[in-house]
Order: C-alpha cells, then structure tokens, then sequence
C-alpha cells in the first residue's frame, strides 16, 4: 500500500535563508519585468522579416516591405482581374531600375520574334506576332536571378521550372494576335511538359494601346476601372493596360490540369508611344535550359 503524503499543515515555519531566497527571487523578476518593459529584453525572439533570408525566404515577408526594395513608386499589391482566366495583376511588381535595367541589356540583342509551327515545333515568322524580342538565360546574371526568384516566390512555381525570360518590343503597330502560351506539338512539350502559367511584367509604360486582352474571358468587360481608356482592341475582352513594373499572372492550364480555353490572349496593337514587356513562361515539370 502506498502510504499517503503528510499535508503540509499549519504556519510555515520561515528560516532566515527561506526569506532571503524569496526577497531576492521578488526583486529579480521585478527587475526582470522592467528590463522587457523597456524592451532591453524581448520576450518573442521571432522576427518574421529575418525568416527566410537564405533560399526559401517567404512571400508574405521580405518582398511586400517597401524600404526593402529601394525606388518603388507604390506599394506591391495583388488584383484578382479574373477567374476565368485565372488572372492576377501584381501591382509594382519590378522596380523602375529593374525595368530599366531589362531593358538596356535586351535593347542590343532584339530580333524578329516567331510563333511556334504547329506541325514543326520550330520557331517560325509570322503575321500575327510582329514584336521584336531576345531570351535572356536562366539565372544570367544578380538581377535577373532576383527577379526570377521573386516570380517564383509570387507563382509558387520553383524558378527550375521557368524558361528565361523573354523581352519583347512592340513599336506603333505592333501586336500579338490572341493565341495561347501552350503547345499543340509533341516536341514542344518535350521539356518540361506542358507550359502551366505565363508572367507578363510590363517594362515600360505606353501612352495608348498596347492592352493585354483575354477575349475568351468571363465576366463583364467593362467593369475594369480603367475601361474608358482602352482602345477598341482592348475593348474586345477583358484588358489590362500597360503600366511600367506591374506585372500580370495567368493560367493557362485548370487547377484540375485541363488547357484553360478562356486564357487566350493577345497584345493589341500600340497606337502612340511603345511597349516594352517581359515573359516568363513555366511549365509543369522541371525545364532545363
Ligand atoms: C458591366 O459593368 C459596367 C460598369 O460597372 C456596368 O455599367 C454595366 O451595366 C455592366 N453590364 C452588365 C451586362 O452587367
């Protein structure tokens, strides 16, 4: 049987050194308190912006904070445009060194841009694309490894799945036809499958035209705040006009892994001043360059 323990019963009986350990320990935590009150000790060690400063630093964190980001003439913001596309406007996405930057090391390198045949799977010239464009590689360089690490942060698409970026040049006139960013050809898909998603940053700012149009979209066109200033392209589908470092999102595949009809799209002709924009295609598996 398991004797039951003695109840402390009665006064306690208090030695000289019991009231000593006591007074001491009183005074300690009194002291204690102070110090975190005047914040010389903090209590939660947990700073959200120090996370994820090696490789897996996280959206919410380092890339909404401003100061961080040196000239940023806004505040980074994100915009459901649609559901269907699945599109997102990600407001002040580059900064305008960034933009400038792209800018400047595509500029020397320009040439005609093609569309892809459907029977070859090669790179042909057409009527329906008449931009100039250039690829930068994968990781070329610090910027560009930023930025396509901030894509990646913002897509929750891993950088390794990305092409390089493609920087394009659209003059007066010039204009993508609708089409759609995946392939109808076995050799295309080769590397890296299907493409599942497109980021579209927009480098430059254009004066008039030069819209993203999604024509296949649902939804009322024309309740985009910025409806009045479209042109008649922009007018045919649900449009998003170019402002320099946005940056716009889309799907071109389904969350259940089907080709998304309604992300066609098209850049519709500019009309005063030119475009300059930015395209990071991904796709589903890893894409090697
Ligand atoms: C579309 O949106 C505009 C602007 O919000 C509105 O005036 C118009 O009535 C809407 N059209 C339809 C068919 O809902």
């Amino acid at each position: 049987m398991v004797k039951p323990r003695r109840v402390w019963s009665g006064k306690p009986r208090r030695s000289w050194s019991w009231t000593l350990l006591t007074w001491l320990t009183t005074w300690s935590i009194f002291f204690l308190l102070i110090l975190v009150a005047l914040r010389i000790i903090s209590v939660t060690n947990v700073n959200v912006n120090d996370k994820g400063k090696g490789k897996t630093s996280s959206v919410l964190s380092k890339p909404m904070r401003n100061s961080q980001i040196g000239d940023q003439r806004g505040e980074r913001w994100v915009e459901i445009i649609s559901w269907q596309p699945r599109a997102f406007l990600y407001h002040n996405f580059l900064t305008k060194e960034e933009c400038e930057y792209l800018i400047n090391i595509a500029k020397p390198k320009m040439s005609k841009s093609a569309v892809v045949d459907e029977k070859t799977g090669k790179g042909v010239k057409s009527r329906v694309r008449t931009s100039t464009g250039t690829f930068l590689g994968r990781g070329s360089d610090k910027i560009v490894r930023n930025i396509e690490k901030r894509i990646a942060d913002f897509t929750f698409i891993p950088v390794e799945h990305g092409e390089g970026l493609q920087i394009l040049h659209y003059e007066v006139g010039q204009k993508y036809d609708p089409h759609f960013d995946t392939f109808n050809d076995r050799f295309n898909i080769e590397n890296g499958g299907q493409r599942i998603a497109t980021m579209l940053m927009y480098i430059s700012d254009v004066e008039e035209g030069g819209e993203t149009v999604f024509p296949n979209a649902k939804g009322n066109f024309s309740s985009v705040p910025w409806w009045n200033e479209l042109s008649d392209c922009g007018r045919k589908g649900l449009s998003i006009k170019p402002k320099m470092g946005d940056a716009v999102l889309f799907w071109s595949m389904k969350p259940d892994a089907t080709l998304d009809l309604s992300s066609l799209h098209g850049s519709c002709p500019v009309i005063k001043g030119d475009k300059w924009s930015c395209v990071k295609w991904m796709h589903v598996y890893e894409y090697h360059t």
